[in-house]
Parts: structure tokens; sequence; C-alpha cells
């Protein structure tokens, strides 16, 4: 299906995708009276506590009761049907607010971020993200300076997007078995959780001017044991770091600091990293890239098997098609990084680079110098007339690819070579200390023993003498022979 099937109507903010169509309609019924909330936002479950003031200032637990309230999905393309987990999540969460459980808003993060909850009040089931309260957004509950000129927090995104990279990286998590749209049911490959755009009217929110419907990202609430922020990376599995370098680089993620990484012990006690917060995923340029994952030993090992394939399936241009088809009507430029970030991931993963390396060369290593990836599409646009077409642009940058990768290959074959030499002399050198000191050794002993044997023959046998003399300087010339031995010989 074509983007042209696509209703779409303007909405406040205008983000490039918005509703429009409500194919499955989740209102939630209206519940008696409205009392006035003051909310606390504790991080954990157990801690969620639905307040009121009372008169005596003492804090207690109470349910809010609204009659005017409603959490919907937002349905751009009907044809687009929501997968069943979503389903079951936007009813969960929107009966949670007709039960009077009102979002929590969470203490981390730059934006405002909400638990939703369940029915039964000691489960959250979603955490909401209004478009109107991202960072530097109009209604940021942490007064973040407004963006002077609607540019997001990270270069190459726009203040009032975000939820759209969110959905959007769930919905090009595919599965190790296929394409998210064919098995929406199924856990993508890296486990972004799942995650719809929705809009929800709740006094709960943050509205300095006044109560208005919100549109955002409602994502699947994952129990964790903290983020990897709270926890050295020596102990995360290869795998587990590895499928989120593959989203990160696919997604050129300007956001993935450790916070934005969650972490849970399976039954058997194995780490699991869930990635969240894929708000900057996307982003029309390369400038902010960040992948905290860099910075790991696990980066450097080489993707496995299994990953590779995974990697070789991925389609920039049905990827792009599919964002389209779910609603969103993507900037050229946009879809320009998703090839890019794709085109690198294929040809470095193909070439056997690992994920440090492909990574590293979507990094700034200061805030000035640009990253490889960016000098690349420089030299493909200078090879190119400013108005061609897209896929003969890509043609160019996939040459420039080419050269620069295979350049690094050579260049770590002469790496590898240089580190090989200098390990080989290394040990060479430390044979011949331990050889000239068993030589040493061996010259005091000798020199014992004929020191022995001149006190027992009275000074005899001079020619006896010169023939231990002689199978010493032998012995001595061996050993220096063979420290002086070819290297192949020496380097098991
Ligand atoms: N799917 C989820 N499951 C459980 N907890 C979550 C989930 N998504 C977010 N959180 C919690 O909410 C917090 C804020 O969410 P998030 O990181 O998405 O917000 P943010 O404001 O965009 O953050 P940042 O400052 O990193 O940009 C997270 O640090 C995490 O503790
Ligand atoms: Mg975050």
């Amino acid at each position: 299906m074509s983007s042209a099937d696509v209703t779409l109507s303007p909405v406040r903010n205008e983000p490039s995708m918005m509703p429009l169509v409500h194919a499955n309609s989740f209102r939630a019924k209206p519940v008696e009276k409205n009392f006035e909330l003051s909310i606390v936002a504790p991080p954990r479950v157990d801690d969620v506590k639905r307040v009121i003031e009372a008169d005596d200032g003492i804090v207690q637990p109470r349910k809010q009761l609204l009659n005017d309230f409603s959490l919907e999905p937002v349905i751009v393309n009907p044809k687009a049907e929501l997968p069943e987990v979503v389903k079951d999540m936007v009813s969960s969460a929107s009966d949670g607010l007709r039960s009077g459980n009102p979002p929590v808003r969470s203490r981390e993060g730059t934006g405002g971020a909400y638990f939703m909850q369940g029915s039964s009040g000691n489960k959250y089931v979603g955490v909401f993200k209004p478009l109107d309260e991202e960072p530097t957004a109009e209604n940021n509950p942490h007064g973040l300076p407004l963006s002077p000129n609607g540019e997001g927090l990270k270069k190459g995104t726009k203040v009032g997007e975000g939820a759209l990279r969110e959905v959007a990286a769930y919905i090009l998590d595919h599965p190790k078995s296929g394409r998210r749209y064919m098995c929406g049911e199924e856990m993508g490959f890296a486990g972004v959780p799942p995650t719809t755009m929705i809009e929800c009217l709740h006094p709960g929110f943050n509205h300095p001017n006044g109560i208005k419907t919100k549109i955002g990202s409602l994502q699947m609430f994952t129990e964790n044991d903290g983020s990897c922020e709270d926890m050295g990376p020596a102990s995360f599995p290869v795998e587990e770091v590895h499928k989120i370098s593959v989203l990160d680089i696919r997604l050129a993620n300007a956001d993935r600091h450790g916070g934005n990484i969650l972490m849970r012990k399976d039954e058997n006690g194995k780490i699991v990293l869930i990635p969240i917060d894929h708000g900057y995923s996307l982003p029309e340029s390369f400038e902010d890239c960040t992948f905290e994952w860099l910075y790991w030993s696990q980066a450097r090992k080489p993707y496995s098997s299994e990953t590779l394939d995974y990697i070789r399936s991925l389609d920039a241009e049905e990827d792009i098609s599919l964002l389209k088809f779910h609603g969103w009507k993507m900037p050229l430029e946009t879809a320009r990084t998703l090839r890019i970030s794709t085109m690198l991931l294929k040809k470095g993963a193909e070439r056997g680079l690992t994920a440090f390396e492909i990574g590293n060369m979507m990094c700034r290593e200061t805030l000035t110098k640009k990253s490889l990836v960016e000098e690349m599409v420089e030299e493909a646009e200078e090879a190119v007339l400013p108005e061609t077409s897209e896929a003969t642009f890509m043609e160019a940058l996939s040459d420039v690819m080419d050269y620069h990768l295979d350049e690094l290959i050579s260049m770590r074959e002469r790496e590898d070579m240089n580190v090989w030499v200098v390990r080989k002399m290394e040990k060479k050198s430390k044979e011949k200390g331990e050889a000239e000191k068993t030589r040493q050794e061996e010259e005091e002993e000798e020199e014992e023993r004929k020191k022995n044997k001149e006190k027992k023959d009275g000074g005899e046998s001079n020619s006896e003498g010169s023939s231990t003399r002689a199978s010493a300087s032998a012995r001595q010339r061996f050993l220096q022979r063979s420290s002086r031995e070819s290297p192949k010989s020496q380097v098991k």
C-alpha cells in the first residue's frame, strides 16, 4: 500500500504523522467524581502511591475518580492492524484510568514520561510520553527552556517528533523470523518493547495552560532490575550487547546512554538488556550519534553467524515503505539516514567488522571532528551533481563506502601484522632473557664443577679442563643461536 492511501490531518505541534482514523476504539467509560490530585512519581511499582493532599497536609493514598478522561490508539492507516500485544497494552492502560489509577510521572529522564497503571493499581502496564512534554517542548515538566528554532535536543531531530521515532524503532525491530508486519506479535531482534501512538486525556499530565488531550507514544512497561547505568558492563552477555548495537547502528541512535538500556535477570539468572527511549533515533544527520556500548568489551567481539544472518536480511527500502505504511511521512533526510546506516552495517558486517568498528565510524571523537560516516557522505555528495536522484547518490556513497571499508580492513591487517611482530619480539626477548639466565647458571655450575675437580685432581688434566670450557662455549653458542632462530619456529 502506498502512503497516498493514508489520510492525514493536521494536529497541534504538527509532527509528520498524525491521527486520524480511530479504527479501534478503547475509549474508557466515564466514572463519577473528580478529585484534586497531587501525584508522586516513585520509580518502582511497590512504591506507587496515589495520593491527595488532605486539609491537614498528610498525604493519603486515594483513588482518583474522573468523568473526563480517554485513552485511544492513534491509527493512521486502518489497514495497519495493531498487534494483539499492543491492543492489550492499550486496553489495560485505559482500564487503569477507568479504575481511578492515575498516570505516575517518572522522576527519571528529561521529558515527561508517565507510568500508566492497570486496573488493579499494583502494576504498571505502559509508559506514556506526550509530544508536548518532550525536552524543550512547551509543556516539558522539568522546565527545560523552549527550543528557539524547533530543533530537538539532538541534532537532526525536531521537537514533538520523539513519539514517532519511538514507534518507528518498534516497527523496525523486526523479529528474527521475518519483518514486523508479517509477524506483529513476535518480540523483535533487539527486544524494543511494543510501542504505539496514543491520544490520552487526563488531568494527571502536565497541563500548565489547561487540560487538553495529549498525543504521544505508549510503550509497554518492562519489569527490570535497573538500567545499565546501575551496573558495570562486564557481566552483560555478548549477544545482548550485539543486538542493541545492531539496532542503534541501523537507527543512528543519538541517545544511547546506559540509562536508556534497562536490565533484567531472567529465570536462569542471565542478564537481558532492554532498549528503551528511541525518541532521538533516525535523526536527519549523524552529528550526535552516541553509543554507550562502544566502550564495552563485548562490542569488540565478532558478530555471531545468527546476528550476521539477521543483518543480511535487513532492507532499508522495505523499512522506509513500512514506516510510510504506518503513516510516517518521513523527510528525505531521515530516509537517507536509514539507507546509509543500514548500508554501513551490512557492508561492515560482511567484511567481518565488529560492532565497535562500525559504530565508531558513526560517532564523532570530539564535538568538532566529523565522523567517518559524515566524511563519506560529504565525499559522495561532492561526487554527484546537486540535483541527482537519491538512487544515484546512494550508488556513489556505496563506492565511497567500499573504498573506505576496504582501506580500513587493510589497515587493520597491517596493524594486526604490527601487533603480531611486536608480540613476537617481546616473546623473543623474553626467551632470550631466560636463555641468558640459563646460560649464566650453567656457567656458574660448570665453574663450580671445575673448581671441585681441580681441587680433587690437584691441578692435573689441563686437556679435560679445556674440553669442558669448549663444550660450555659450544652450549653458549647453541643457546645464542636458538635465541636468534627464525621467527616462525618461535611463534606457536
Ligand atoms: N518500557 C519501559 N519499561 C520500564 N520503564 C521504562 C520504560 N520506558 C521508560 N522507562 C522508565 O522511565 C524513565 C524515563 O523514560 P525515558 O528514558 O524514555 O525518558 P526520557 O525523558 O526520554 O529520557 P532521556 O533523559 O534519556 O532522554 C526511564 O529512565 C525508565 O526508568
Ligand atoms: Mg531516557
